[in-house]
């Protein structure tokens, strides 16, 4: 069954700080988006990657393809404003045989192969799959001002992650609704849980880390020591 994978990669990396995105940063001499790249073109149940980022990162991407074989790459596409924008851009040019469509984060390269397959297998059969983990934290929400107002059940509470797998169809209709309704996530899923269907989740493992901030970097060196794909 033909897969894409969409990965977005066109954010600035604010709270990274650094001066180039955290997706171009070096990890053990290779960038951060190289080695999420390898992860996909590894997994036998992924057909096609579009990566979606800035116009002016182009030819870094077509570079990328050359220097490390990645045949699965197709052309890059424009990102867009949010990360969800950056995602409709790149569903527009999704092959038209794809019946499924995962989406993953750009710096989360610690994702095991295992992890992709089950997403996308659990999406085939039930329409939607997310990989999380159990929180290890407890939870609590608070008001603006920093006063707790609830303590939230920690056994029933998950840490979202990337990859998230859909029927094709499903994560169209949902971008369709999302932009007619200015409906605005951080995830794809929660714009699927709006068109009324609810997510699988395929439990993931702690090291498929989003890095994000430059305490990240150093895990992300310390991970990638004993990492197995
Ligand atoms: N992303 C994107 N388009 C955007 C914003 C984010 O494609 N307009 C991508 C990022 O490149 C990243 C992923 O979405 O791969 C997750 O976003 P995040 O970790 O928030 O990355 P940034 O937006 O780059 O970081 P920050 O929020 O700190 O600026
Ligand atoms: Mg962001």
């Amino acid at each position: 069954m033909f897969t894409s994978v969409i990965i977005p990669a066109a954010g600035f990396g604010e709270r990274m700080g650094a001066t180039i995105g955290k997706q171009f940063l070096l990890l053990n001499e290779k960038p951060i988006l190289v080695h999420t790249l390898e992860r996909f073109e590894q997994c036998a149940e992924i057909h096609e990657i579009i990566v979606a980022t800035q116009r002016s990162s182009f030819s870094i991407i077509e570079e990328m393809k050359k220097k490390y074989s990645l045949t699965k790459l197709r052309s890059p596409v424009e990102g867009g404003e949010r990360r969800q924008d950056s995602i409709a851009n790149a569903l527009k040019l999704v092959d038209p045989s794809a019946e499924m469509v995962s989406v993953h984060d750009a710096v989360r390269p610690f994702v095991h192969l295992k992890e992709i397959s089950q997403s996308i297998e659990t999406a085939r059969y039930f329409g939607a799959s997310i990989v999380a983990v159990r929180a290890k934290d407890t939870i609590k929400q608070a008001s603006t001002d920093g006063r707790v107002e609830k303590t939230l059940n920690r056994s029933s509470l998950w840490s979202v992650q990337t990859p998230q797998t859909f029927q094709r169809q499903i994560l169209l209709d949902a971008y369709e609704f999302a932009a007619k309704n200015n409906i605005t996530a951080t995830d794809d899923s929660y714009l699927v849980e709006r068109i009324g269907i609810s997510p699988i989740i395929v439990e993931g493992s702690y090291e498929n880390i989003k890095i994000t901030t430059p305490d990240d970097l150093l895990l992300a060196e310390l991970l990638l020591q004993r990492f197995i794909p």
